[in-house]
């Protein structure tokens, strides 16, 4: 019988030893931090799952690649590997340096929009959807109708709804729509694939309206594989042929590195388009540096040159894909509401789903982040009304459109039996879920107010559905 254990595709030369705390420890320190684990030292954490951003475990290859980063300030050859490794795979003309992704954001926005543009988008990512509207320009969302629906399965939840993308530009005009984006995985709508016939068709309507198509690329090595696996004509083919054709249709892209760079900072900036790569290599100097390092060290610049071509080895896509799902499958069959399908970096946890005795307006999310934390040392984040509500003049809170809890898996840093555990501990909260309280806010930033913000418990009479 051929075997069937899938196992981490790798073996551990350096350990980091994780800090093991007390029930009565986390409780202190949660009521200490004000119920927001952004503001619980790490040291305090004991599987830290808040992003899979910038926490990647890089490879002996990649250590190896650092010792030979030259620093020169102007035309090192780390910059002409890192160039390479990035036309190799996705084929633009230009490659931009930046020192992660919200950098190569804020540039190409800069350079591309003005106010009272239009960018469309399957689902803007906060600093993406924040550096567009910094320029004046609406950053619109239009993915499928099923990306709003958690329990809903759909092969490529992440699609861009090309009727709606066709609809907005007859109605604004091609001229206000300076771009086009497509972000893969689709990070805020639950880390889902967008498929390559949803790719060629957005770009068949950009191409007759002449207007450039971008990709986010952030998790492109997790879409190429979801290709693979779902989208038929595709099963043959290596992740690499399928990023290869997925940035055939794009003009251009912005990367962060720290996600399938499988690097710790970094990003760049992509187009084909001379005269647009003229003017962000102009205001790159301005902020980020030469163009040849853009706010890297020449060491940061072959770490991410070898790290793209390693999130592309079919065995490390497998067993990333898989290991996600394994979390996500195990606490659904344990009854846990999430979106379905599993996403390929992050489970979200449907919160207003597990916790329906609290209202949005005493913030499940945050309710549900802070018990798996007593429970066991487990940091996670809300993507709900904390993020995405508002509290009015009159200090009335209106809900974000769902809570979710995003539950972000750092690559080639955990094994299986870290995921057991974390299993073990939501379902252990699933369970006494009747008896978990709701949150009410003691102080919060005038903007992006879920990095700060304090609370305290509900008081209990309040807590009704
Ligand atoms: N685009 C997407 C889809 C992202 O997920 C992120 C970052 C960025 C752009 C910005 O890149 O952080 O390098 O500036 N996402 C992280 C997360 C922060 O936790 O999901 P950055």
């Amino acid at each position: 019988m051929p075997i069937k254990t899938i196992i981490e595709p790798f073996r551990i030369k350096s350990v980091e030893p994780i800090r093991r705390t007390t029930r009565r420890e986390r409780q202190k320190l949660l009521v200490a931090a004000g119920y927001n684990l952004f503001l619980v030292a790490s040291d305090d954490i004991l599987i830290d799952l808040l992003t899979d951003s910038g926490t990647n475990a890089m490879s002996t290859e990649q250590w190896a690649a650092m010792m030979r980063g030259d620093e020169s300030y102007a035309g090192s050859p780390s910059f002409q590997r890192f160039r390479k490794s990035i036309q190799a795979i996705m084929g633009f003309k230009h490659v931009i340096p930046t020192h992660q992704g919200r950098a190569a954001e804020r540039i190409l926005f800069g350079v591309m929009c003005k106010k009272g543009d239009v960018v469309p988008n399957n689902t803007h990512f906060d600093t993406t959807r924040a550096n567009c509207e910094f320029v004046g320009a609406e950053a619109l969302d239009i993915p499928i109708a099923e990306a709003r629906q958690p329990q809903t399965r759909h092969p490529f939840k992440g699609n861009m709804d090309t009727a709606k993308l066709a609809a907005v530009i007859e109605r604004v005009g091609a001229k206000r729509v300076p771009l086009v984006m497509l972000t893969v995985t689709n990070n805020s709508g639950g880390g889902q694939p967008v498929s390559l016939e949803n790719i060629k068709a957005v770009k068949k309507i950009c191409a007759r309206h002449k207007i450039p198509l971008y990709i986010d690329a952030c998790r492109f090595a997790e879409n190429a594989y979801f290709i693979k696996l779902r989208e038929p004509g595709y099963s043959k083919k290596s992740p690499r042929e399928i990023a290869q054709e997925m940035f055939r249709y794009a003009d251009g892209c912005t990367m962060s590195a720290k996600k399938d760079g499988l690097a710790n900072i970094g990003g760049f900036l992509c187009t084909n388009n001379d005269l647009i790569a003229q003017q962000e290599k102009d205001l790159l100097i301005l902020t980020e540096g030469f163009p040849t390092y853009g706010g890297l060290a020449g060491r940061d610049l072959d770490a991410i040159a070898v790290g793209l071509n390693e999130a592309l080895d079919e065995d490390y896509l497998n067993y990333r894909i898989v290991s996600t799902a394994y979390l996500g499958d195990h606490i659904s069959a344990g009854g846990v509401p999430i979106v379905q399908p599993p996403g390929g970096h992050a489970i979200y946890i449907d919160a207003r789903e597990f916790l329906p005795h609290i209202p949005p307006t005493q913030f499940p999310g945050v309710a549900l982040a802070a018990e798996l934390y007593v429970e066991g040392g487990i940091r996670s984040v809300e993507i709900g009304t904390l993020m995405f509500g508002k509290r009015d003049d009159k200090g009335v809170e209106h809900p974000g459109p769902m809570d979710l809890l995003r539950l972000a898996i750092p690559r080639r840093v955990y094994t299986q039996s870290h995921i057991d555990y974390v299993v073990e501990v939501i379902l252990e909260v699933w369970r006494r879920r009747k008896g978990i309280r709701g949150l009410e806010l003691t102080y919060q930033a005038p903007f992006l107010r879920h990095f700060t913000a304090r609370f305290r418990t509900a008081p209990q009479h309040k807590a009704k559905s």
